[in-house]
């Protein structure tokens, strides 16, 4: 059965202000794979517990995979790969990702687990999978009225490429905070970016099963 991972970044998940662009996403992915199971991976602050200094510590003395203190770790690793198609949510803070998705990545990203540190750089153990990244944001920093930088982009781009993650698309809503009817034509246009996604999402579901 395929696997859905549908990670949230924000601090009010299901009630994020791009919610229904990922719910409609999820809808049009139930219509491609009608058994797809999808897993909820929800970040807000009760659901997340920053990296402790004991991690820390782990991480640095390269203590093995299976010690406690790697748990959640290996619960948030084990969700990424056993999943065939990976949905981010997640709002801009301070034009990058939130703490919590950081947190997320600070978890996921694990040196002899998930990659591999080489003198030429750091190699993916994972299998690549598609990846839609949906980002909201209150301003804009894509196309012709951004005024901010986005350093959101690239950092979860390259986060993800470290553990072997490549084929990654985003869909951008931009300028939440200028009232509502700058919100409800920013998820329109996002919904439209999502349909013009799928047919390629189609073709690399049939190159998969092709392939089995
Ligand atoms: C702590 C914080 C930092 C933010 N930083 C930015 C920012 O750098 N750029 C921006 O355009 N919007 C910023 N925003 C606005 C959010 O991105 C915007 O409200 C978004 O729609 C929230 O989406 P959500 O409902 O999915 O959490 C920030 C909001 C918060 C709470």
């Amino acid at each position: 059965m395929p696997r859905v991972l549908v990670v949230h970044g924000s601090p009010h998940a299901y009630e994020s202000s791009g919610a229904s662009v990922v719910e409609f996403l999820v809808a049009q992915i139930h219509a491609v794979w009608p058994t797809v199971e999808v897993v909820h991976r929800l970040l807000s602050a009760s659901e997340i517990i920053l990296p402790s200094a004991a991690y820390a510590t782990a991480v640095l003395d390269r203590a093995a995979n299976d010690s406690s203190v790697f748990e959640l770790s290996e619960t948030l690793i084990g969700e990424l790969e056993s999943c065939d198609l990976l949905i981010i949510a997640t709002p801009m803070h301070n034009f990058t990702v939130p703490a919590a998705l950081k947190a997320w990545i600070d978890y996921v990203l694990l040196i002899n687990r998930t990659f591999d540190a080489t003198p030429t750089g750091k190699i993916g153990r994972l299998n690549d999978r598609p990846v839609f990244v949906v980002v909201t944001s209150g301003g804009f920093h894509q196309g012709e009225r951004a005024n901010q930088a986005d350093f959101l982009s690239d950092y979860l781009r390259y986060a993800l490429q470290t553990v072997g993650v490549k084929s990654i698309k985003f869909v951008y809503l931009q300028g939440m905070a200028y009232g509502e009817n700058a919100a409800s034509s920013a998820i329109t246009e996002g919904i439209k970016c999502i349909q013009s996604l799928i047919p390629e999402l189609l073709k690399q579901q049939e190159r998969d099963c092709t392939s089995v």
